[in-house]
């Protein structure tokens, strides 16, 4: 049987085990789920031993397990380690989910006609995982694996990878391989594939404005207290100026700056900013002053307010001035800005601007570094080739505006270049409500994943 003919016959069986993986509500933010989570890990375990995986492992970690497996079919030939993420981000708003976020249901959408699975990492990342875990079953059952593969599939993507550094670093001989292939981004659409070459940086504070020592009468002291909610937003608001830039001193220091040749590639890539309001129903666009929206999501920093609160946000009305206000910031960072002097930067800052009213605190997170990876490498010609193949158009090499802090650690600690061959699309609703990921997706990604094994392992 060939791999294209494995492929046809198993589809729905294909489908029905993705299904029961995106039942396991294994959200890594919430110690609820720790179980779920545990479940997940193993249900991948299972499916790769299934497919004939050795050495397949659940490894303990301080947080949630990796699962590790592998398929040496012969040391002399070349190595790709398969990276991905079985957790997924919270769920909530649950009211705002057309079906539950863990019965995985199929609906056609305007993007896809042909129907999407929409549950909870459909598309980020456990439809994209899954796609590695079928293709691998595909190539052992047919006896067209071409290369060794090794997998480290972990679950704790979504809240920052805490524990995979470490692991990584303590298992290095195990991990050594020639490429990491990651599909956890997306494409531009499902007639124009494109790669990420890039993927920004992330720097992420929760901050504390502290006023009066207590929540006081708002008329009684209102308009001679500060007002920690006001005093905040005021702060946020004077963290961009009126080109969109970032106040922040020293924020763009190190900023690479792309020559005139580099952005006019970078604008190769399709975009109709029509289609790109209407899609999302906002009037008209925002952001830094002399450069596109293409630019504003793939090369350039920002400073995004995730969330902000404090005070009475019950029914009706309370008179009431806080005594504290919170908010949780993130920047975007791109080469050559590095995380921790960003976070430091920003402390320093919000500091500064603090009225002698309040007081602050500023607690960072998680945070991790930007990446470019390469375009004229083996492996990214053998992905760029596997496109090509199978969508019949030859991929487009584009710039993420998310993050997987993981992949520059690869570099750094195990000399690993990644190839990010992502099949989702931006409009899939990832974080979102009704996350979904299209049938045409999934299996083109397996498809395709077949391809790049057998490319990469060529001569
Ligand atoms: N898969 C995404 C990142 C992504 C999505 C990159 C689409 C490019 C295109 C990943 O799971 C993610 O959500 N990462 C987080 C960072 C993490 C530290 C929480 C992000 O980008 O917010
Ligand atoms: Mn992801
Ligand atoms: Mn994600």
């Amino acid at each position: 049987m060939t791999a294209a003919q494995y492929l046809e016959s198993n589809k729905q069986k294909f489908l029905d085990e993705l299904f029961e993986l995106l039942r396991i509500p294994s959200i890594s933010a919430d110690t609820a789920y720790k179980g779920d989570v545990e479940a997940a890990a193993f249900y991948i375990k299972d499916k790769l031993i299934a497919a004939g995986a050795d050495k397949v492992e659940i490894c303990p970690t301080a947080g949630n397990p990796i699962v590790y497996g592998e398929k040496i079919i012969d040391p002399n030939l070349p190595t790709v380690l398969v990276y991905g993420h079985y957790d997924v981000q919270p769920a909530v708003p649950l009211e705002l989910w057309d079906t539950p976020p863990f019965e995985p249901t199929i609906r056609a959408t305007e993007v896809h006609p042909n129907g999407a699975i929409f549950a909870r990492g459909a598309c980020d990342d456990k439809g994209q995982v899954y796609m590695h875990v079928k293709a691998f079953e595909i190539m052992m059952a047919t006896g067209t694996l071409a290369c060794n593969v090794k997998f480290m599939i972990e679950g704790e993507e979504e809240v920052g990878s805490t524990n995979l550094g470490p692991f990584c670093i303590a298992n290095k001989e195990r991990l050594k391989a020639d490429v990491v292939l990651i599909s956890d981004t997306s494409i531009i659409a499902n007639d124009t594939p494109s790669i990420d070459c890039g993927l920004r940086g992330l720097s992420y504070v929760e901050v504390e404005v502290t006023g009066p020592n207590r929540d006081l009468h708002s008329g009684v002291y209102g308009g001679a207290v500060a007002n920690p909610i006001n005093i905040l937003a005021k702060m946020i608001a004077s963290m961009h100026d009126d080109k969109n830039h970032i106040t922040i001193p020293g924020f763009y220091d190190k900023v690479l700056e792309l020559s005139a040749a580099e952005r006019a590639e970078i604008n190769k890539a399709p975009f109709n900013l029509e289609e790109y309001k209407k899609d999302l129903g906002i009037g008209d666009v925002w952001g830094e002053e002399g450069f596109n929206v293409l630019e504003r999501t793939g090369i350039r920093p920002t400073l995004d307010c995730n969330g902000i609160w404090g005070g009475y946000i019950g029914e009706g009305a309370k008179t009431v001035l806080p005594s504290k206000a919170f908010a949780k910031i993130s920047m975007r960072l791109v080469p050559n800005q590095d995380s921790h002097s960003i976070t430091e930067l920003f402390q320093k800052h919000f500091e500064s601007i603090a009225p002698a009213g309040v007081k602050v605190v500023v607690k960072p997170h998680h945070g991790g570094e930007p990446v470019v990876t390469p375009i004229d490498s083996k492996a990214y010609l053998a992905a760029e080739k596997a496109m090509e193949t199978t969508y019949g158009k030859k991929p487009i090499p584009t710039r993420g505006g998310g993050s997987i802090p993981i992949v520059a650690l690869f570099e750094r600690e195990l000399g690993l270049k990644s190839v990010l061959m992502g099949f989702g699309l931006d409009s899939d609703a990832l974080h979102s409500p009704n996350e979904h990921y299209g049938l045409f997706n999934y299996y083109k990604g397996i498809e395709t994943i077949t391809y790049f094994f057998q490319y990469f392992a060529a001569k």
